[in-house]
């Protein structure tokens, strides 16, 4: 494997300091002085119209940006990615998700390895497909001969985030009368209030771990297995033998993984469970197997639309020349606000209350991926990296934390996602309330760039100290994003959008984006820890003395 290119050390990098160095941003000036800049800055990406122009850069600033992104070598390494190179250094494996919505008899196929991945990627979808299918119909049966009219799925992190977000999304589509629950947390909390109110008769468990050995997907496998057989005994039904039991689980019970012989011990028939491979990151997992409760729910036509709106990405990604690439620009824009602006966190505001969750999803698929210090040949890296993304739909926003983006001392890069169609149009007394909602995202966007002057201010009537506080700066960058509607296909397009902007800033940083070894060690720290809180002194003296006096005051008051 190549060595990383240090990013600093290239001409473009000597380029942009040169650019900050003289650099006042200036949105209303480049407006006034530019009437092509709209539309110069304006692109598309399948279905998704992106408007870029309202960013803190010029055609200069963009120009030593898109000869960074040639000097690091991120289209040669996006080439090895969708060639299956052992692009994951550090558990030497191939990266190959994109390949999980590569369309069936594309050519040429996709040998990896000396594996037909297409032909395995192919066999899993139609295993799948006809699994939703019959569970759609009814043809699957709990174990009293009941439908099933709810799909609970049990995962955490990229087993979890992925389907939860698309389900959100999507529920629109979720018309064959078969709800999803996504149970996630070790807090018991989380399966106490997820199984209120279900038919065990009527459910219908998916446990998804790529490890199948995640403590806490295990862990709410064995509750939600227990109140499997607790409910149904109360239901009048048998479960009182081994047998009766496993006939319970065979009923209500499959899983997603890539261990199989795992799945097996737990108790769920190899039948009944779903494969995947090592070379699918957990967050880039989604259009997986992983995603079964949503073919399951959605259907299998709409999981196949979205794998369509990933692949019409990845496409654009291979074929666009980079200074029209969307994703590689967005993610070359974020590499000018960290590591030239000092820009810490970027903002993430659908205008969309079905993809609420995208954020959040977002968070592991970037800081989980970006959130490294060392290069993927272990030597340190020369720049700060993996900026922390956030974001909670618009208009709730702005009635909370965008006062800090508009009036507060930091820089934050903001995306802006809306759709011009709603899943549920709406009229208030005539008026169109989604035209409401769109006319907020616009003025944001357009508060954020132009600001309000001191002047403006004054003429309409403000006096002294007061101007200050109503005073906007403006010069607050942001990316507008546009789609029709939110359709599987666009979800796809935009799930896959923010996969390549995080390869194209891990490129330049020279990061492996696909390990995780930072949650390795709480996790270790974890099962150490359990045994002294549950009372075993030996484990608690070697403890550090902070941990010792919090599992003290936890004994103290536990009821
Ligand atoms: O702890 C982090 C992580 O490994 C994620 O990368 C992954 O998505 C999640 O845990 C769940 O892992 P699994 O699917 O193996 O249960």
């Amino acid at each position: 494997m190549n060595a990383p290119i240090d990013c600093t050390s290239t001409s473009a990098w000597a380029e942009l300091e040169a650019h900050k160095s003289t650099f006042t941003p200036d949105l209303r000036g480049w407006f006034a002085a530019d009437a092509g800049r709209v539309e110069r800055f304006s692109l598309p990406l399948a279905d998704l119209h992106v408007d870029l122009s309202k960013n803190l850069v010029t055609d200069e600033i963009l120009a030593s940006l898109v000869k960074l992104a040639q000097e690091t070598g991120v289209a040669d390494r996006y080439a090895a990615m969708l060639a299956g190179e052992h692009i994951n250094t550090t558990e030497d494996r191939a990266v190959l998700h994109t390949a999980l919505r590569r369309p069936a008899g594309m050519e040429p196929a996709l040998v990896v390895d000396g594996q037909d991945v297409d032909a395995d990627v192919q066999e899993v979808l139609a295993s799948m497909s006809a699994f939703a299918e019959r569970v759609r119909s009814g043809e699957w049966k709990g174990i009293t001969g009941k439908t099933v009219e709810t799909v609970v799925n049990i995962g955490i992190g990229g087993s979890d985030l992925g389907p939860v977000m698309v389900y959100e999304t999507l529920e629109p589509y979720a018309t064959a009368g078969i709800s999803a629950r996504f149970i996630s947390n070790i807090d018991p909390t989380d399966m106490a209030q997820k199984v209120k109110g279900l038919d065990p008769e009527t459910t219908l468990f998916i446990v998804a771990s790529k490890t199948f050995t995640t403590l806490e997907t295990l862990t709410n496998a064995r509750l939600a297995r227990d109140w499997l057989w607790t409910a149904l005994a109360e239901a009048g039904v048998a479960v009182g033998t081994d047998e009766e039991k496993a006939a319970a689980v065979a009923h209500h019970f499959v899983a997603v993984s890539t261990a199989l012989d795992k799945v097996e011990a737990f108790g769920i028939d190899p039948a009944n469970a779903f494969g995947f491979w090592n070379w699918v990151g957990g967050r880039y997992s989604v259009d997986s197997a992983i995603g079964l409760p949503l073919s399951i729910a959605l259907g299998p036509d709409a999981f196949g639309d979205l794998l369509e709106g990933f692949h019409a990405v990845d496409r654009h990604v291979a074929e666009t020349p980079l200074e029209k690439n969307v994703p590689v620009l967005m993610g070359l824009l974020n590499i000018w606000y960290v590591n030239f602006l000092g820009a810490q966190s970027h903002a993430v505001l659908p205008y969309a209350q079905q993809l609420h969750r995208f954020p959040a999803y977002l968070q592991q698929l970037t800081m989980e991926s970006n959130g490294k210090s060392v290069r993927w040949d272990g030597t340190p890296v020369s720049t700060e990296t993996g900026e922390i993304f956030w974001g909670e739909p618009g208009t709730n926003g702005q009635h909370a934390f965008y006062q800090l983006i508009h009036q507060g001392t930091k820089l934050i890069p903001a995306d802006f996602i809306a759709v011009v169609n709603p899943a549920y149009p709406l009229t208030d007394g005539g008026q169109d309330v989604h035209a409401l909602f769109l006319a907020n995202y616009l003025a944001q966007t357009k508060a954020l760039a132009f600001g309000k002057t001191a002047e403006e201010v004054e003429a309409e009537g403000t006096t002294g100290a007061l101007v200050a506080a109503r005073t906007f700066a403006g010069n607050k960058p942001t990316t507008s994003i546009f789609a029709p509607s939110l359709t599987p296909q666009v979800l796809g397009q935009l799930i896959a959008l923010y996969e390549h902007i995080t390869f194209t800033q891990g490129v330049i940083w020279g990061i492996n984006s696909f390990d995780q070894w930072g949650v390795e060690l709480g996790k270790k720290l974890a099962l150490e820890i359990a045994p002294a809180i549950e009372g075993d002194d030996a484990a608690l003296a070697s403890q550090d003395a902070s941990t010792q006096a919090l599992i003290a005051y936890y004994r103290a008051n536990r009821k």
